[in-house]
């Protein structure tokens, strides 16, 4: 039975970036039929937005190079979006080669992540993203913008929210139909959460991203739910992280986010038990147990 809380929205559409942000992370390689695999089995479990892999160059991020093997082997399903991410025009060369129509782009609020994420400025990587969004759009391809170190950075430390906002409103200026505010390392609170909300002036097109390196993600969810947000970022099983910032550990556990919303009489569309045997099927094959701890506490009843 449901208890109920003012000031939530009734549905929250859970972005699910195990596939991507997950499997990016991995020290070993995982096979492109077992990633296969793990889309289908999200699917199955009622997820319907599924970041799949990332367009970026296969020497960055050697875990996701098999990205046009792995969409070629993919049945897509209808009333499923297969989202990934493409930070240039070869990665959308590459993407719309494949028949994706959704991706994302992924800019950085700080200095230091972006030389260090894309090679880039952070005024340089919006020329980078412009001409991606502007033909990806004359394509007919959603575009989603991510925007990392939205709270605090590791070689810059806190990071201001109107630096935040700055950089976010230019990336929604593209023509994005959504902007991802990333907690990248997991150091927000609930208080600095409502604050960068806040200053955006409207929640109506930000969805947040939180990695749980500090224990914050769920709070921070709730936090964002409650200033009006109602789409969440989430990966299976609590896997995920940035190769580029070493500090960051797994993202918000979307069986985490599924218990507390079931909690809360949110609907998700997310069928738990079935999420949660995909998880450790998943942490069978990675060798190593789920840090999600709704994983743990339903594990003997999977
Ligand atoms: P660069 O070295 O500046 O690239 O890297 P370039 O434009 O100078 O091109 C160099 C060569 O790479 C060229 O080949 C290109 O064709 C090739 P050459 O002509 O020399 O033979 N190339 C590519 N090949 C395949 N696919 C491509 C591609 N692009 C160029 N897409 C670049 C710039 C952006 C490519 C690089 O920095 C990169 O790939 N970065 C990706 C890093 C990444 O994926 N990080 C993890 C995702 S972000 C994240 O996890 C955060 C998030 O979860 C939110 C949060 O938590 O905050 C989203
Ligand atoms: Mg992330």
């Amino acid at each position: 039975m449901p208890y109920a809380m003012d000031g939530l929205p009734e549905r929250v559409t859970i972005h699910e970036v195990g596939p991507r942000d997950g499997l990016q992370n991995e020290k070993t390689v995982v096979a492109t039929e077992v990633k296969a695999e793990f889309v289908e089995r999200l699917a199955d479990a009622g997820l319907t937005r599924i970041e799949t892999t990332s367009f970026v160059h296969p020497k960055w991020v050697p875990q996701l190079a098999d990205a046009d093997d792995l969409l070629t082997r993919l049945e897509r399903r209808p009333g499923i979006r297969y989202p990934v991410l493409v930070p240039n025009e070869r990665g959308l060369e590459r993407a719309l080669a494949l028949g994706v129509t959704e991706i994302a782009i992924f800019g950085s609020a700080t200095e230091s992540f972006a030389r260090r994420n894309l090679n880039r400025s952070v005024e340089t990587q919006f020329d980078m993203f412009a001409p991606v969004v502007e033909r990806a759009l004359a394509n007919g391809l959603m575009v989603r913008a991510y925007l990392s170190m939205c709270f605090g950075d590791p070689w810059e430390g806190p990071v201001p929210v109107d630096q935040v906002v700055r950089a976010g409103r230019r990336l929604l200026d593209l023509g994005c139909a959504e902007l991802s505010l990333g907690d990248t390392i997991g150091v927000g609170t609930p208080g600095h959460v409502a604050a960068l909300i806040d200053a955006f002036g409207s929640p109506d097109r930000l969805a947040v991203h939180f990695h749980d390196t500090y224990g914050q993600a769920l709070a921070n969810t709730l936090t964002a739910l409650r200033h009006g947000v109602s789409v969440v970022d989430a990966s299976a099983g609590g896997i995920g992280g940035c190769p580029y910032a070493e500090s960051a550990t797994g993202n918000l556990a979307t069986e985490d986010l599924v218990w507390m919303l079931d909690g809360l009489g949110v609907e998700t569309g997310v069928d738990l038990r079935s999420l949660v045997s995909t998880s450790l099927w998943l942490a069978g094959l990675l060798g190593r147990p789920s840090p999600s701890r709704v994983v743990q506490a339903l594990a003997k009843e999977a």
